[in-house]
């Protein structure tokens, strides 16, 4: 049996059994970086492997994380074991370009890209930039230029590695140790990419689904609640408008990345409980931002378009598909 990249974490412990990273003495390095959240915030962790980092975030800070893999195997158990509050898991392989897509609906507070990058062959570097536009703050951990030849794909190490030490707000933060026996030390990062994000469209989809212009500006300080700046021009709605933003991801954004935590009866419940509780006018799932709890957007605004929560909940069961029936 392979032996597992990360070490296991659950329920408060980081097991004994063998593994190949250490993830402990990592945790304690990223752990204090996040202490300048002055209130709830979200992660998004990408390679998140076994989830050390994804679970345990949640466990131990006030915020919601979002863990994606494309790895099966183990994380089912560890999920379950843990039951994580706090979280959403992703079974998804993310192209570059998903990465994009992503950005262009969805901003996180903190982005871990913790040996990601160099496992993109041919478009590293816009895997990247795309990820810049998606995470306000970015920890990376990253190969050295040269040298780290057990690595994966070690002809993207020494652009990356530029890319990264180039841009004017990185700031070294540690040497760490690599688990490749004799191969340099690896680098964590942290780059700060600014207070505000841009999103251009509602979901991942919204491209083909519903295309309209759509412009909203996020800003996301540390220290005070974050807002989102709606300025939307479409024939129904005209509507310019500043709302608090959740740290959290879009429902159908979950359905449509395949999330596999939490769990789909769990979570059907909620939303059935949170429909009949919360009156809304277009309950549709992309309406719904999940942080561990579900919270209503874009509610109030229509007047004719009526939806209503049974269109709602078979969206939620069938996913796109229901949409072209
Ligand atoms: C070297 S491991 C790093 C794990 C973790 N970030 C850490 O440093 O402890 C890379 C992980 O990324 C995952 N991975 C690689 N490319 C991916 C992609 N395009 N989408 C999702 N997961 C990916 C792999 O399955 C693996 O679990």
């Amino acid at each position: 049996m392979p032996i597992n990249y990360q070490q296991v974490y659950t329920k408060g412990a980081t097991e004994t059994g063998p593994f190949q990273r250490e993830c402990a003495e990592r945790y304690e390095i990223i752990k204090p970086l996040l202490d300048r959240f002055q209130r709830r915030f979200s992660v998004f962790d990408l390679g998140a492997n076994l989830g050390y980092f994804t679970i345990r975030l949640q466990d131990e800070l006030d915020c919601f994380t979002v863990g994606v893999d494309k790895m099966r195997g183990p994380i089912r158990d560890i999920l379950r074991q843990n039951s994580p509050k706090s979280m959403v898991w992703l079974g998804k392989h993310l192209s570059a370009l998903d990465i994009s897509h992503l950005a262009d609906c969805e901003q996180f507070d903190v982005g871990l890209a913790l040996n990601i990058f160099h496992h993109y062959e041919t478009d590293s570097l816009k895997a990247l930039m795309a990820y810049k536009r998606l995470c306000r703050f970015m920890i990376l951990e990253i190969c050295p230029p040269d040298g780290d030849t057990g690595a994966k794909y070690p002809h993207t190490h020494r652009a990356i590695y530029e890319a990264v030490t180039n841009d004017p707000h990185a700031e070294l933060i540690a040497e760490t140790r690599s688990h490749l026996k004799g191969n340099p030390p690896r680098y964590i990062y942290l780059i700060d990419n600014g207070i505000t994000g841009f999103l251009s469209q509602q979901t991942f989809d919204a491209r083909e689904r519903c295309p309209h212009r759509s412009q909203c500006q996020t800003w996301m300080p540390v220290d005070g609640e974050p807002t989102i700046e709606i300025a939307k021009l479409e024939k129904r709605i005209d509507k310019v408008f500043e709302e608090p933003f959740v740290p959290g991801i879009n429902l159908w954004n979950m359905i449509l990345l395949n999330y596999t935590w939490p769990s789909q009866n769990w979570l059907e419940h909620e939303f059935e409980m949170i429909l009949e509780a919360v009156p809304h006018d277009d309950p549709l799932p992309w309406n719904w931002i999940y942080d561990g709890k579900l919270h209503a957007i874009d509610n109030g605004y229509k007047i004719k378009i009526k939806k209503f929560p049974c269109d709602a909940l078979r969206l939620f069961r069938h996913g796109a598909e229901e949409l072209w029936n």
